[in-house]
């Protein structure tokens, strides 16, 4: 692959295994390549792009800490140590990410065992993972973290630097969220994830899984291939690891050699017979007992096939440390007996069985002479196997049986398609397998292959790469109010002559939201701190909200602020006890149509309601199931907004919320309002603050000097931001602390009387 141009960055790839492992052996450190999918399908990206791989070596230390020779050896191969020590390595990848997310992903939730303690590992090397990326990396890089061992790094990345462009792909299925929601700390991986720009997945479904447990578990709307997070986007997709093609061609002469003499070995095991070929780590998602018990009942069926059929099982050792995978060993070892012992005789075993990690030459003779794989896991995210073999077979000849449920199955249409749950369906497939005329061979073995050979490793690395850079940033939300903006406003608060105007607005920035909109009732807090502002003699508080005036009346009416209700629609003066109407006579005409709208809404999504306020109709769905909320809300705003073109209204979408008003009132509007009653010479201190999108008109209305404040976090046209509702209150209260002075009387004369119109 070509560099990138260095503008461009460099790529660090993250991933818990290196592609090469490392030992102490007896003439100091050995390295060998390491097995997997990961490993194997990424290898050679990182070289071109200048940047590096970063990752643990294969050994553990006693204190975590990798040697200067074991860093040095890395660094030779552009690739750069994590250390983990042996408890490490034990509850942060045996047991969490082995013996927990592996199973669980993969559907088997049986063999899960979770423990806080192996959680607090997992926490913890993430963390040693980002501060080794960290370290390496610069702001215009991009680091694309891999698989189910580091799901957290990539918010620990954002959060450090929330620039760094981050790519997230996961190589196991993503399963159902009815099975992911099991894990107890489903929201934590959900999070950690979602810190990417990128996040990708071998197949469409995986996808969806994710989505859809975004939406339940942590209430997030998402869109077909994006999760918007306010402050930035989040882009989904689904992009299968394809192989480097090459690789399984013709090889170098050296290569070829060591390959026709092994093929010619094989030829001599098999003694005419066909060779049918099985490839795999040790691992019990790939199905291997099942398969082995499905050739015994092949033999037992018709005990001649031994004349027919040579199988060879490849079982390269993996996580052996972890029980599940030692007693799946010894299983296998003892099928494997059976059945050479039950149909094999004296120089015509049936099954050559080995437990062992082959070189990739001999990977390429293995696929090049099977005349049939045998590739049926029971689940696996894709399965580079099924892939290679069919990318091996330079004549288009040879049959594929693939497991239906792997991730490949989606590729490989033209292969066998079997449940390998199911021992008649393997048996009919091996049965075809080795039946199957030579043209049928070349009919599905032609297509798979031009499409495994054309969708190439390199394309596949510059399109994340491409779709990381790109990755949509909504915009920057405004910086959050630090110490010196603060002390700037708090000298704009005390210099004004004129009372300043707080523009505030109420749900989700005075007040938490609740989860029905009659709950978020102000406390005792609130009404204090409110009735301290409205009590001071140069300041004029507002609550500019969406609420109704007898809401806004009846719950913080005897406070003294001034109130904007329906996001315009009424007015009341500070201290005044009428709304004044702002709207035109016909201005509700609409709103006999769209109320039965709204109604069979609430008819078909439990838990949404709908708000009935003196000029809007607003249809909540915060209490509804998320999935089913976020579907319907779309639905009706497209169906409201096709109904009612030139009907002078506006259908927003707040928070939670689709809400339908008169087109002619917003919060900016009437705000307006508001600001030309007073005189415009005065040196007026102004802020408002505001959460959701209706606030957006209130900033954009009011003059540049004015101190616009975002409560939360998102693109907004406000000039900084605060966190949370607490945040607000208790700047409000430190300007209550320190109030404007009052006016002398002479001041308080040309100021006070003359300033509302
Ligand atoms: N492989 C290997 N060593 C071996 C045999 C196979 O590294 O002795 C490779 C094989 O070529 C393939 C990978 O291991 O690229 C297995 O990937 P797959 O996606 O099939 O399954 P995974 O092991 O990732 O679950
Ligand atoms: C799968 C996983 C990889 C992993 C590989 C080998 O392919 O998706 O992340 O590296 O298995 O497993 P190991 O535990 O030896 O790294």
């Amino acid at each position: 692959m070509s560099a990138p141009p260095p503008s461009a960055g460099r790529l660090f790839l993250v991933s818990n295994r290196l592609p090469v492992t490392l030992s102490e052996g007896e003439n100091g450190l050995e390295a060998t390549l390491s097995a997997g999918g990961l490993a194997t399908g990424l290898v050679g990206l990182h070289q071109e792009s200048g940047g590096g791989w970063i990752g643990w070596p294969g050994l553990t230390t006693a204190d975590g800490t990798l040697s200067t020779e074991v860093q040095e050896a890395l660094r030779a191969r552009d690739l750069i140590g994590v250390g983990l020590s042996e408890e490490e390595h034990r509850g942060y990848y045996q047991k969490l990410s082995n013996q927990c997310i592996w199973p669980l992903f993969h559907y088997f939730k049986e063999r899960m065992h979770y423990d806080d303690d192996d959680w607090e590992q997992y926490v913890a090397i993430n963390r040693r993972f980002a501060d080794a990326v960290l370290a390496e990396v610069q702001d215009e890089d991009v680091v694309f973290v891999q698989d189910f061992h580091l799901m957290l790094l990539p918010a620990m990345l954002r959060e450090a630097r929330p620039n760094l462009r981050i790519g997230f792909f996961l190589h196991i299925p993503f399963p159902s969220s009815e099975v992911f929601r099991i894990f107890p700390r489903r929201e934590e991986l959900l999070r950690g994830v979602l810190g990417a720009d990128y996040i990708a997945f071998h197949t469409m479904g995986y996808l969806r899984h994710f989505r859809s447990s975004v939406c339940h578990l942590l209430g997030l709307e998402t869109r077909t291939s994006s999760i918007d997070l306010g402050d930035r986007s989040v882009r989904l997709d689904s992009r299968p690891l394809p192989i480097d093609g090459w690789r399984w061609g013709p090889g170098s002469e050296e290569d070829e050699q060591k390959i026709a003499d092994y093929q010619q070995e094989l030829a001599e095991m098999a003694d005419g017979r066909q060779l049918v070929l099985g490839v795999e780590r040790m691992d019990y998602t790939k199905g291997i007992p099942e398969r082995l018990l499905a050739v015994k009942d092949f033999l037992a069926e018709d005990p001649s096939r031994v004349d027919r059929m040579f199988m060879v099982q490849v079982a390269v050792p993996s996580r052996a440390e972890v029980d599940d995978y030692r007693e799946l060993k010894d299983e296998v070892d003892r099928l494997a007996g059976s059945i050479n012992s039950e149909f094999g005789r004296p120089g015509r075993l049936p099954l050559h069985y080995l437990y062992q990690s082959v070189p990739p030459w001999q990977l390429r003779a293995l696929y090049r002479s099977a005349d049939v794989a045998l590739v049926t896991p029971l689940r696996d995210g894709l399965n580079l196997v099924a892939k290679e073999y069919v990318a091996s077979r330079l004549d288009n000849d040879g049959a594929l049986v693939l497991g239906e449920s792997t991730g490949a199955a989606w590729e490989l249409g033209e292969a066998l398609r079997v449940n390998p749950y199911d021992p008649d369906a393997m048996c009919r497939a091996l049965g075809h397998a080795l039946d199957m005329p030579k043209d049928e061979q070349i009919a599905r073995m032609a297509p798979m292959r031009e499409r495994v050979l054309d969708n190439d490793i390199e394309k596949w690395a510059r399109g994340c790469l491409h779709a990381i850079r790109r990755s949509h940033r909504v915009g920057p939300a405004p910086a959050p109010l630090g110490v010196d903006a603060r002390q700037e406003l708090l000298e704009n608060w005390q210099r004004g002559t004129a009372p300043a105007i707080l523009l505030l607005d109420y749900d989700g920035t005075l007040q938490p939201f609740a989860q029905r909109p009659e709950g978020a009732v102000p406390d005792p807090e609130l009404l204090s701190l409110l009735r301290r502002l409205a009590q001071l003699p140069q300041v004029e508080p507002w609550v500019v909200s969406g609420r109704p005036p007898q809401v806004l009346d009846e719950w913080l009416g005897a406070t003294g602020v001034g109130f904007v209700a329906e996001h315009g629609a009424y007015l009341r003066n500070p201290g005044a006890k009428e709304f004044q109407s702002l709207l035109d006579n016909d201005a509700l005409t609409w709103r006999d149509d769209v109320r039965p709208i709204l109604e069979r809404f609430v008819g078909h999504v439990p838990g949404s309601l709908i708000e009935e306020k003196a000029v809007g109709l607003a249809w909540h769905y915060r209490e509804a199931d998320p999935v089913l909320g976020a579907w319907q809300a779309r639905e009706l705003f497209q169906h409201l907004t096709e109904l009612l073109p030139d009907q002078g209204v506006q259908v927003m979408r707040g928070n939670k919320v689709i809400e339908v008003r008169p087109a002619s009132v917003s919060k900016g509007m009437s705000s307006r309002r508001i600001l030309k009653a007073l005189d415009p010479a005065k040196d007026r201190f102004l802020l408002a603050a505001g959460d959701d999108i209706t606030d957006e008109s209130l900033f954009r209305m009011l003059p540049d000097s004015a101190w616009t404040l975002l409560v939360g976090s998102r693109k907004s046209q406000a000039r900084f931001r605060l966190e949370n509702p607490a945040e607000l209150r208790a700047l409000l209260t430190w300007l209550a602390d320190c109030p404007p002075p009052a006016p002398t009387a002479a001041s308080s004369q040309a100021a006070g009387s003359a300033d509302r119109s």
